[in-house]
């Protein structure tokens, strides 16, 4: 069963699904029923990290819906990321081989260096070892997160390849146009993670108003917004309801003037940033 989620081509032709489900917070014990549920619902991309500390689960969960003939391994794109722990090229090639175990799956759709950690001094060659895999067929295309421009200036110069996706923290509290404006230039699609703003961008006005005129949720809307601009989001809940509500944003359309109101809710100095700043986590 195909879905109606829309694909991107990436810089190394690969389609990945626009909207996936986020994976951060979601208990083991509750992996079953969410990806189940993400399935039934048309979502085909999951995005996972070693961190998350769900990956048996998820991949349990996948591959059940895999023999239940709900999905073939071929219709998801399933992404897993390296933790800082284990950033370098050797470690990096043992952390996928774990993900993947994990996982129970034979190939990633997507690897990605989860953090650039600027002062270990090894993004580089993480980075590295990501596209050596890609080489190798053991994953369809690379990507990184929370990269900002120096750090992305170094890999592209170091390796001579363009990551296909930067991760980064992007909603309507925070709309990150420098960095937008630099993936344009360089082809790199721009992933939004914490597209929602963890739920704290939810009550604001403008999201308020503009859900109303179109009979949706301020969810909705931020989702909507989002995709508008060509990106790719991956929002996350455990409530069966709204992970069916978060893939329902396909059959309404904002105007230019929505759009304009939204993108003036972002916060000046990155006041609105509900996660880390990456150049300062390490
Ligand atoms: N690369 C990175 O460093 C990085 C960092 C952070 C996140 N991520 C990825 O991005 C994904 C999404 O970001 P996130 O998990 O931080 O936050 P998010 O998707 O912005 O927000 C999730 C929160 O919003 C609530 N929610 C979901 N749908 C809702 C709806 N329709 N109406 C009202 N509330 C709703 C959820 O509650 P319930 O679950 O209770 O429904 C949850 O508390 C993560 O899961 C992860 O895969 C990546």
């Amino acid at each position: 069963m195909s879905s109606f989620v829309p694909s991107i081509t990436l810089n190394d032709s690969t389609p990945i699904p626009q909207l996936g489900l986020g994976l951060w917070k979601i208990d083991p014990a509750d992996c079953e029923t969410v990806i189940r549920t993400a399935i039934d619902a048309g979502y085909r991309h999951f995005d996972c990290a070693a961190i998350y500390k769900n990956e048996e689960a998820v991949g349990a969960a996948l591959r059940a819906a895999i023999a239940a003939g709900d999905v073939d391994r071929d219709e998801i794109f399933v992404v897993s990321k390296v933790w800082n722990n284990q950033q370098g090229f050797e470690e990096t090639g043992e952390a996928f081989n774990q993900s993947l175990t994990r996982l129970g799956l034979d190939y990633l759709d997507m690897y990605m260096v989860h953090w650039p950690c600027a002062d270990k001094g090894t993004y580089q060659s993480t980075f590295e070892a990501i596209a050596q895999l890609q080489g190798l067929g053991r994953v369809q295309t690379v990507g990184v997160c929370n990269f900002y421009e120096e750090t992305l200036d170094s890999i592209i110069a170091d390796t001579g390849i363009t990551p296909a996706i930067n991760q980064i923290e992007l909603h309507p509290g925070l709309s990150q146009q420098q960095l937008v404006d630099y993936h344009h230039h360089h082809g790199i699609v721009t992933e939004c993670w914490s597209p929602l703003g963890q739920g704290e961008i939810l009550g604001h006005p403008v999201l308020g108003e503009i859900a109303e005129e179109h009979g949706v949720t301020p969810a909705q809307v931020a989702l909507r917004w989002s995709l508008q601009h060509d990106r790719i989001v991956i929002p996350r809940s455990r409530t069966p309801e709204r992970i069916r509500e978060n893939i329902d944003v396909f059959s309404f359309e904002l105007t230019e003037e929505e759009l304009d109101r939204i993108t003036a809710m972002d916060q000046a100095d990155g006041a609105g940033r509900v996660g880390l700043d990456p150049r300062e986590f390490s």
